[in-house]
């Protein structure tokens, strides 16, 4: 059989890792596809760039109708980053015909359903794996591993660059920005780290991961984010005494009234083993109604592991390219008829326990004050800890664990607890994640 023919969007860290893997690899990739694949054409902006794998100039270059509009080309990856021109490029590979391949997290979160609306049109595949977890094979072991299953929640560590400062900050009592430096130079952090610090590229991936999971639209603006830059070390040292490590995670889970899907900074027990997971490492745990509880973990970014995925798509769409349309595994896991439009659950409504931590006066009768506007509530604490006054301070920390309770009820509490005339500044609200 002829080779397949490949063109690529990009030639950067993804790019570079995905040339490496699919020429040092590729008498085994011939055997697992059943077809050579070729690398025809790849766009840069810069093809004079010296690059960790070279590659012939006279395949190198800068207009994108080299590969859009060659109409060998069956196959077009993209690994450009942003929303545009990815955006423009993909839309126009799919219509001529073309399948797809891409990296691209923000794009398929907030442009996905356009994307996949065109793809279904035109009969193409456009893959993704390499968009979540980089190299964890976690859509294709939601979308077709877990296929038989009701899935009930998706949590995750799906941004490394958080992961590896709040590690930093946990074992060496960094600082966020001195570990958030150390990370850009480690090149672990987006171009802007706005996207990794601030939980947008967490939400892109849990965006991603709730679609596949429960059936539903890709939703990236209901997503409640938060990010991690406003953690200072001493919450992670109260967390541990506590027993707990702070994490960032992705969250989207299954209840009556319908579906949160939230990313924030949360406390998790130490003895799980999800909070053991440090570095730039990803995990993400599945819960379904038949197989129970399951922990993915791996590297969430870099060259090869990221190729490792966009590579394992390649594959799939070659071994496709016999198969009718209509029976390859849907885009978002679901039959795009049978998606469901239950609704994404304000985070007023949803419920956890949470760690709050204030600077208070010490004298007598602040605590009572602060407990009496916990029980106004129906907030039932779990554990108090009040910190010995630092030499000349006015004001001791106090940390209150409390229950689990709908997080409207703990912006009250946080309301009039920072209303008290004892209490300075405003209270750090961490939520806790138990995964009982
Ligand atoms: P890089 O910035 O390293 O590479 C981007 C590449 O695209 C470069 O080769 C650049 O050209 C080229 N490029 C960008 N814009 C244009 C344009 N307008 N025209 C032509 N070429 C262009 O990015 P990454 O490889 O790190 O990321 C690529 C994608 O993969 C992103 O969507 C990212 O979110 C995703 N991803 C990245 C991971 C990682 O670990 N890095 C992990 C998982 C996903 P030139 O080289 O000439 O500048
Ligand atoms: N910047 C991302 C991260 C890369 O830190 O996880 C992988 O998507």
């Amino acid at each position: 059989m002829t080779a397949v023919r490949v063109g690529l969007l990009g030639f950067g860290v993804v790019g570079g890792g995905t040339v490496s893997v699919l020429s040092r690899n590729a008498q085994e990739i011939a055997r697992r596809a059943g077809r050579q694949i070729e690398i025809v054409k790849i766009l840069t902006r810069h093809p004079e760039k010296s690059r960790l794998v070279p590659w012939p100039a006279a395949q190198l270059t800068t207009d994108p109708s080299e590969i859009l509009n060659d109409t060998s080309i069956q196959l077009v990856v993209e690994m450009l980053g942003g929303i545009e021109p990815a955006r423009s490029y993909i839309l126009r590979a799919i219509e001529a015909g073309k399948h797809v391949v891409t990296a691209n997290k923000a794009l398929i979160a907030t442009h996905g359903n356009e994307i996949f609306a065109a793809a279904r049109a035109r009969g193409v595949v456009v893959a993704f794996e390499a968009a979540v977890a980089g190299g964890i094979p976690i859509i294709k072991a939601i979308r077709e591993g877990l296929a038989g299953n009701r899935i009930r929640g998706v949590a995750g560590i799906v941004n490394g660059t958080s992961n590896y400062i709040l590690t930093q900050m946990r074992e060496c009592g960094a600082e966020f920005g001195d570990a958030l430096a150390q990370a850009q130079r480690l090149g672990y952090a987006e171009a802007d780290p706005h996207f990794d610090v601030d939980g947008i590229d967490a939400a892109h991936k849990l965006t991603i991961l709730a679609a596949i999971a429960f059936g539903i639209p890709l939703q990236f603006s209901e997503t409640y984010i938060e990010g991690i830059r406003d953690l200072e070390s001493a919450d992670i040292a109260y967390a541990r005494e506590l027993g707990y490590r702070v994490k960032h995670l992705g969250i989207a889970r299954r209840g009556a009234s319908g579906i949160e899907l939230r990313v924030h900074p949360a406390l998790i027990p130490e003895k799980r083993i999800i909070a053991s997971v440090d570095g730039v490492m990803n995990a993400v745990l599945v819960d379904g109604d038949a197989v129970g509880s399951t922990l993915f973990y791996g590297p969430g970014a870099g060259a090869e592991p990221t190729a490792s995925a966009v590579v394992a798509d390649i594959i799939d769409v070659v071994r496709t390219l016999t198969t009718d349309p209509q029976w390859r595994v849907p885009h978002l896991a679901f039959q795009p008829d049978a998606l469901s439009d239950g609704p994404i659950l304000d985070m007023g409504e949803v419920k956890t326990a949470c760690y709050l931590r204030c600077e208070a006066e010490d004298r007598p009768g602040v605590l009572a004050d602060m407990t009496r506007i916990l029980a106004d509530l129906g907030i039932s604490i779990e554990a108090i800890l009040q910190k010995v006054p630092e030499a000349g301070a006015h004001t001791v920390p106090v940390i209150l664990l409390i229950h689990k309770v709908r997080e409207a009820q703990v912006n009250e509490a946080i309301r009039r607890i920072e209303a008290l005339p004892a209490i300075a500044g405003k209270i750090r609200r961490l939520r806790v994640e138990t995964f009982d």
